[in-house]
């Protein structure tokens, strides 16, 4: 497939006719309150930010405003929808020209749900996701992925091991040049290297770029692995 069919997701902003309470979430979060205009990377955006700062809150609306259910899973199944916040019905999204063959919302609190459907499919994979461990199974759904579609996915690293992330890395990166487009919100040092990639900063001032050597998850990481003794002695009383 051509690159030109990328981005399938242009743009994301907040519809400036929209009822934007900001003492009422999820306008009281100051990353939705000043999201402006969100521009993903053809390839990857990685959402990053403290706990709380709203990632989590704007992958989800996305998910929804794009027809896919907040549960996670695709826009044909689970429809089973949680509670969601309105910020989807305030959000206006610039999208391609193509649309994707797939499109897929993976959230670690449903992880179940989603191997639960994905077991229940005709020629499912063999054996049930289930009996597969949580990171073996999460890479078995991204290995299944196609390169004709956008992804949304919430800390996948919960899933993995340091070496699976690696792992999910080259799997990204094949399906990325296979044409696919990722939206990820993530911790991780490790998965946030991807360079073919956008990071955004959610924080009190809005929704910012920012390198990937200057986000505290590499700066911090870094740091406690080079002198984590010494590291260890500042923050606990009873280390030696
Ligand atoms: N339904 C809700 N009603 C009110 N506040 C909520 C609701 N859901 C989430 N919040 C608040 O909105 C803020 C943003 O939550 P969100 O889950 O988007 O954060 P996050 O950036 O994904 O954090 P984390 O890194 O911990 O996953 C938090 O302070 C949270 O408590
Ligand atoms: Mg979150």
């Amino acid at each position: 497939m051509s690159f030109a069919a990328k981005p399938y997701l242009r743009s994301v902003t907040i519809d400036p006719a929209a009822d934007a309470d900001p003492d009422d979430y999820p306008f009281s979060i100051p990353a939705v309150r000043e999201l402006g205009v969100l521009e993903p990377h053809p390839d990857v955006t990685f959402f990053v930010g403290e706990n709380g700062a709203g990632k989590s809150t704007v992958l989800e609306a996305i998910a929804v405003a794009l027809d896919m259910p907040a549960e996670g899973g695709t826009r044909n199944v689970l429809r089973e929808q949680q509670e969601v916040s309105p910020l989807h019905r305030c959000l206006k999204l610039v999208k391609g020209f193509k649309r994707p063959r797939y499109s897929y919302f993976l959230r670690a609190e449903s992880l179940f749900n989603v191997f639960t459907y994905l077991d229940s499919l005709p020629g499912n994979p063999e054996p049930s996701l289930h009996l597969r461990s949580h990171g073996e199974a999460f890479m078995d759904v991204l290995q299944g992925f196609s390169g004709d579609g956008i992804y949304l996915l919430d800390e996948p690293e919960a899933a993995l091991s340091p070496n699976r992330q690696l792992a999910a890395l080259a799997v990204i990166d094949r399906l990325v040049k296979q044409g696919a487009q990722f939206i990820i919100a993530t911790h991780s040092p490790i998965l946030l290297a991807y360079p073919r990639a956008k990071i955004l900063l959610f924080d009190e001032t809005g929704i910012s770029h920012v390198d990937y050597e200057d986000t505290e998850h590499y700066a911090v990481t870094r740091d406690f692995l080079n002198h984590y003794p010494r590291r260890l002695q500042q923050l606990l009383d009873d280390a030696d």
